[in-house]
């Protein structure tokens, strides 16, 4: 895994858009792998800038975004609102992005026909968060041998995924679904490349599991030892608990 040390959040989001600028300049058949969450926003807001410089042009490039909750895609906290607010309203991508639909009335049917719609964009770039328990997508903490196996599916939300959201619902556990569709570990793993995202102190420990804890589906992101092409920019905080 190549690792990035920068000193802060700007410098992470700098140094991610980057490589994912380089990365749509130089590849006209990329397809970006989208994450949401508070790590990936600075990175959408220099794309944007790259965008209205000019830069960048999304016209060509398709995106497919790891999950959604089940949730009402007006909800202003879903992730489709979420990208259209970061991204999707300020680019030329019009109608080219693909996010599981949270509100459909057969989830396992909108499971099987994410599967086909990311089986059917190659050459993925994927961006990741990790979540403080090791989580990528919501591919959450488990003891099932099998989970690194599995494609789009519909997965329940760890308590402590729940906690960590809240403060998205005005701080009302409640508030935050309970439920989502998830891109599984398999199709991350699929991907051509990852940039891995990570800031702040309570992500530290994860990154420590994730690069020399052992691999196992307790910690999801550990899966990621065995892809051969992952970039991890991490700032000082979150870096805090590695060797170097
Ligand atoms: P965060 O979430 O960027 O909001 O910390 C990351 C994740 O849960 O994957």
């Amino acid at each position: 895994m190549n690792v990035i040390k920068v000193p802060n959040y700007y410098a992470l989001s700098e140094a991610a858009a980057c490589i994912v600028a380089s990365q749509m300049l130089e590849n006209p058949k990329l397809t970006l792998g989208l994450a949401t969450g508070s790590t990936p926003a600075g990175l959408y807001k220099e794309l944007v800038r790259l965008y209205n410089n000019g830069v960048l042009d999304f016209s060509n490039t398709p995106t497919v975004n790891l999950d959604e909750y089940v949730i009402n895609p007006e909800h202003p906290q879903s992730y489709i609102s979420f990208m259209k607010d970061h991204l999707f309203s300020h680019v030329n991508l019009e109608s080219n992005y693909h996010i599981p639909n949270g509100a459909a009335t057969d989830l396992n049917a909108e499971c099987e026909r994410y599967n086909g719609v990311v089986k059917n964009l190659p050459n993925r770039l994927q961006i990741l968060g990790i979540g403080s328990n090791g989580h990528i997508g919501f591919n959450e903490p488990s003891t099932d041998p099998d989970s690194f196996g599995y494609y789009t599916s519909l997965v329940h939300l760890a308590d402590s995924t729940i906690k960590d959201n809240a403060r998205f619902f005005d701080g009302n556990e409640d508030e935050v679904p309970t439920a989502a569709i998830s891109m599984g570990i398999k199709q991350i793993l699929d991907s051509d490349q990852i940039i891995l995202l990570a800031t702040g102190e309570h992500k530290s420990k994860a990154i420590y599991d994730a690069l020399y804890g052992k691999i196992t589906p307790t910690c999801p992101a550990s899966v990621l030892q065995l892809h051969k092409n992952v970039t991890l920019i991490v700032d000082t905080a979150a870096a805090s608990k590695l060797p170097y």
